[in-house]
């Protein structure tokens, strides 16, 4: 994701200093030293850990920081291993970032815009027959995650919310509204150019980079196990809409967005329009299922459309045949 934001965020750099208005400079943070590629889409880039703090420290001092975009985790599988080591990364970095905003939009005297990916795994479904009987929903509903990274993401949006609308509270210096904060709660992110890890929902462009590939696959879900997904080009324009939009248009601080929810089988028949030959068994794995079926099988995104202007790109079957087939295939092929 942040290989992507980097790229859409270069572009209107590009076409906007090619015009001669100004564009905020773009520093990137990565733990590991960002490959060429990526650190020329951007005006610096550093190495170094969100739960950093006197890192961060230092480059409040350096720079006047007008937006932040934080996508440093651990994701939902990787997380279960370490609980622990995932709270401090997921909501220790977030804490960190958002004092940083406040504190620099105290200096500033306004406000800093934050952006913070949640995620469907902020929900938590107290059994099947509730997820099957719930259909889609809403983003006030059901928020008793099963796993630690959906713990940490409610956290997140509770404290980005905290930061937006009540930091310090009872200070008498206090500034109101010091952080702009965004969050998408992102449905399973399916991107061409890279195989997820760590993540529950990684079965469904693991089964499609297999097939590619020509592998063999073991899906570690039921076949009708059902959860929205998205592209990844859809997932960077809806951060842009959002971080775009007119703070007045947004009635909430978390949004709901969705393009299509295939079961697992319903995924892998669309794999084989495309690779007919996908050696593709299913051999569920009960703790991982688990994990899905505490997700809802669909979700409301009716406030992101109306505020925001959300509209997927794709559905199931455009998905494939027009970003994520003709892309893989170049890419295997290479
Ligand atoms: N894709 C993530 C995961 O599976 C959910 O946000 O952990």
């Amino acid at each position: 994701m942040g290989h992507g934001l980097l790229k859409s965020l270069d572009e209107e750099r590009r076409e906007r200093r090619a015009s001669g208005e100004s564009f905020p400079a773009v520093i990137a943070i990565d733990l590991r030293e960002l490959p060429s590629e990526h650190r020329a889409l951007c005006d610096e880039s550093f190495t170094g850990d969100v739960c950093d703090e006197k890192m961060l420290e230092r480059l409040l001092a350096s720079y006047q920081i007008g937006s932040i975009y934080h996508l440093a985790a651990l994701l939902s599988t990787r997380s279960e291993f370490v609980p622990e080591i995932a709270h401090g990364v997921n909501v220790g970095g977030t804490l960190n970032l958002l004092r940083i905003a406040a504190e620099e939009a105290a200096n500033n005297g306004r406000p800093v815009q934050f952006f913070f990916p949640s995620s469907i795994a902020a929900y938590g479904m107290p059994d099947l027959a509730t997820k099957t009987a719930a259909g889609e929903v809403g983003e006030d509903q059901f928020l008793q995650p099963h796993t630690m990274y959906g713990c940490n993401k409610v956290a997140g949006e509770n404290l980005g919310n905290y930061y937006a609308h009540h930091y310090r509270k009872l200070a008498s210096d206090r500034m109101e509204f010091p952080v702009d904060f965004r969050s998408i709660r992102f449905p399973g992110i399916i991107s061409a150019d890279t195989v997820p890890s760590g993540g529950t929902s990684d079965y469904g462009p693991e089964m499609l980079h297999a097939a590619a590939r020509g592998d063999d696959y073991a899906c570690f879900v039921r076949r009708d196990a059902r959860i929205p997904f998205m592209t990844m080009p859809e997932a960077i324009d809806a951060i842009r809409r959002l971080m775009a939009a007119p703070k007045i248009a947004l009635s909430r601080t978390v949004y709901n967005v969705q393009s299509f929810n295939p079961s697992a089988s319903e995924f892998l028949e669309e794999v084989r329009e495309h690779f007919e030959d996908a050696k593709t068994e299913f051999e569920p794995d009960l703790a991982r299922q688990s994990i899905i079926d505490s997700w809802p099988a669909a979700c409301d995104d009716a406030a992101a459309r109306k505020d925001w202007g959300w509209v997927p790109t794709y559905d199931l079957s455009n998905a494939f045949s027009e970003y994520l087939v003709p892309r893989i295939r170049a890419r295997y092929s290479e």
